[in-house]
């Protein structure tokens, strides 16, 4: 049986084993893998492994009969064309709550340095401020407690419910819009409509999926209805937000900051317009990366292919 992975190196650099799908085939590693070539190194493969290699129909199309099997090495799918590869037979799956808690620290990461503003009070100390300061503190930026404040979160499933766990340790509101509400008892949550999430929240958090329903959902119309001085944050796909809208409103004071993890073309083109924005911090789509939360995609990424060949394929997309 043959295996590719067209783009192991950000799954795996270089600190973690592929021991365990090696024993199951003859593997093959790419570091990354461009349009033109994913072809020619993909043709003949049984099993397809790809994190954010873009496999289109025609893609498909050109890898059967041989191609079986996508093992997507993320929680998002929309990188392949899942309906095609249904029609073709080709199974699909995903590696679903890997990385929640990661994703969720993340979010609160950017909150707490929203908040706290720690990277520029620190700054300020290195700068001599405080040395020079003739009061025992100083503060740069009014800092928000986040007691009673009201978070929405915009896809309530596995990230957004720890997202609203970690809330509600802080004693925040936490309201919710999910397409369908869920039956969530974990801890309190009020499920709104999406009008009602946006006009009320103090920070917004992106947890939905992209799909044509998600993309642009955050839109010069859908930011209008936030509350002014409101935060943003978007781990989810870059996509889902429309971004010259949303570097407007940075621009303009309209919202008080943002916190992404992803952005429309990743790596970012120099003239993206959020490069610039004001107040808006941006990382470099690490929401998954810690070793621990690589371990175990790697590990999921293993037992997906052996219940697949075991015929009891499990975490399938399509
Ligand atoms: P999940 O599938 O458990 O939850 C997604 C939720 O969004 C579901 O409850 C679904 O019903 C809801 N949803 C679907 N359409 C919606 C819509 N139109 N509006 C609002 N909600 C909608 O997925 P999970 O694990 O919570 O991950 C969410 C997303 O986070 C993934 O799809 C992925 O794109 C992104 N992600 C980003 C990572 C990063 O490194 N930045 C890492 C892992 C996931």
């Amino acid at each position: 049986m043959k295996i590719v992975n067209l783009d192991g190196c950000t799954t795996n650099p270089g600190d973690l084993s592929w021991e365990g799908i090696e024993k199951l085939g003859e593997y093959t590693v790419y570091d990354r893998t461009s349009p033109d070539e994913i072809i020619k190194r993909a043709k003949g493969a049984n099993i397809l492994l790809v994190n954010k290699t873009v496999i289109t129909a025609d893609i498909l199309d050109a890898l059967k009969p041989e191609l079986e099997y996508i093992g997507l090495q993320s929680t998002g799918y929309n990188v392949v064309d899942c309906a095609h590869a249904r029609d073709l037979g080709i199974t699909v799956c995903n590696i679903p709550s890997y990385s929640t808690k990661a994703v969720a620290q993340l979010v609160f990461a950017y909150i707490l340095q929203i908040t706290n503003e720690v990277s520029l009070h620190s700054d300020a100390v290195k700068n001599g401020e405080w040395t020079a300061c003739p009061d025992f503190c100083f503060w740069k930026k009014p800092l928000t407690e986040l007691e009673g404040k009201v978070i929405g979160i915009i896809g309530f499933g596995s990230i957004g419910q720890r997202v609203a766990r970690l809330a509600n340790a802080f004693d925040m509101k936490v309201i919710a819009y999910n397409p369908r509400p869920k039956d969530y008892k974990e801890t309190p949550v009020e499920f709104v409509t999406l009008d009602e999430l946006l006009s009320t929240s103090d920070i917004i958090t992106c947890h939905c999926p992209l799909t044509p329903d998600t993309e642009n959902l955050i839109n010069g119309e859908t930011i209008s209805k936030m509350k002014d001085g409101s935060i943003f944050i978007n781990t989810s796909r870059g996509p889902v937000v429309k971004q010259q809208a949303l570097a407007d409103a940075l621009n303009s004071g309209k919202l008080l900051a943002a916190g992404l993890d992803v952005l429309e073309t990743e790596p970012p083109k120099a003239d993206n317009p959020l490069l610039s924005a004001k107040n808006c911090y941006i990382t470099p789509h690490i929401a998954w990366a810690a070793k621990e939360t690589r371990e175990r995609l790697i590990s999921i990424l293993e037992d997906n292919l052996l219940n697949y060949l075991n015929g009891t394929p499990k975490n399938v997309v399509n």
